[in-house]
């Protein structure tokens, strides 16, 4: 990626925002979006945090409630989106590159590339994590089923170390995996409830790139890339956690893109938190890359109490800083704006959303 030497008139925060020059053109993409930006993200209010899980005797689980919750305030600029967040990928996709780029703070000249992952090496700081607890890593417990477990080189299974194997590029339809930090809540602890293999997700202001594509398996399985905060995989990502999808609890879920199964040719995306829940609405929708590659950057901006979700045309993965002009240049693109102040429908599921069920 080169920049545009031409400064935008737009400042912000002091600094100004220098025009991407890999910005994907509207027109070469006929009539499906090239950038969505949520406005006004934070808020102040609660999540019902997981502090215990209860196992409960073999067979059947005998604990009741099983699935102890204390309400958390938040509130701030991105709250709950500046809590740590892990991504999660769904199949059929076919993975080519990952990076994630954080400034220290949220007023930083520069954001570093904190993990990255191409296709056929070795991870950086980035693992792949998978809901199948309690063979090979991580734990099975009779109230909480799986925990997470460190995933195999092709997806489908869990390892018993963390990048055991060399990924493959394949991620088959119905499979999902998740991308954590590679620090362990063992080593350091985890905000709310942990269990298992559990990690450190990203946390503060983040940029996650992604260079995949969603080929069709030949079912309708539909495929799919979303944020959660940390702790609802960190407890259960099909059970007991925060997740609380936008009605009463809601710690945090950006649907970046998302197939449904009801046009396996369109993506979509949702914000959801304690907030309540928008996103592109009808008619607003990404192409899925059925053939050839794409490249999507989701931004997640303390500064500026914004996410903005991206088409780019290419991504240079080998940088391994962006200054903070940059960032504001992305965040300045002509996009569709949906704001997430206070006027959300508190919806419980507006749609049936294939994620919201454990598909194993
Ligand atoms: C933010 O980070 C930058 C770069 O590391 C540093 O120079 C600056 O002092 C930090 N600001 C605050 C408020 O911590």
């Amino acid at each position: 990626m080169k920049y545009t030497l031409l400064p935008a008139l737009l400042s912000l925060g002091g600094a100004y925002a220098i025009t991407p020059n890999n910005i994907i053109s509207p027109a070469s993409i006929s009539g499906s979006l090239s950038a969505l930006k949520y406005t006004n993200v934070g808020g102040s209010g609660s999540y019902n945090q997981v502090t215990n899980m209860i196992q409960g005797a073999w067979p059947s689980c005998t604990a009741n409630p099983s699935c102890i919750t204390s309400p958390k305030q938040v509130s701030g600029p991105l709250a709950p989106f500046d809590e740590e967040m892990t991504a999660v990928l769904r199949g059929p996709m076919t993975l080519h590159n990952i990076a994630v780029y954080q400034p220290s703070n949220s007023s930083a000249a520069t954001w570093k590339r904190t993990s990255s992952w191409q296709q056929g090496s070795a991870p950086d700081n980035l693992v792949f994590m998978n809901n199948k607890g309690g063979g090979a890593s991580g734990e099975w417990d009779t109230c909480g089923g799986n925990s997470q477990s460190y995933s195999n080189g092709d997806f489908t299974d869990a390892a018993a170390s963390p990048n055991a194997d060399t990924y493959s590029a394949n991620l088959p339809g119905t499979q999902e995996v998740n991308i954590v930090t590679g620090t362990s809540c063992a080593d350091v602890p985890c905000d709310g409830f942990a269990r298992g293999t559990a990690s450190h997700g990203w946390s503060g202001s983040k940029a996650f790139i992604f260079e995949f594509d969603m080929p069709s398996d030949g079912s309708s399985n539909p495929p799919a890339i979303w944020l959660l905060n940390q702790q609802v995989v960190n407890a259960a990502q099909y059970g007991c956690n925060c997740r609380g999808m936008g009605g009463s609890g809601g710690c945090g879920e950006l649907d970046v893109f998302e197939v449904l199964p009801t046009n396996l040719q369109q993506g979509i995306t949702e914000i959801y938190s304690f907030k309540g829940a928008t996103g592109g609405g009808d008619g607003n929708f990404w192409a899925r890359p059925t053939s050839g590659t794409v490249t999507y950057m989701a931004i997640l901006d303390v500064q500026t109490d914004s996410i903005s979700i991206q088409r780019l045309t290419e991504w240079d993965f080998t940088q391994t800083q962006i200054t903070r002009s940059i960032v504001d240049g992305y965040l300045t693109v002509p996009s569709m704006t949906v704001n997430f102040g206070s006027q959300n429908s508190r919806r419980a599921e507006k749609r049936s959303w294939m994620h919201r069920r454990h598909l194993h």
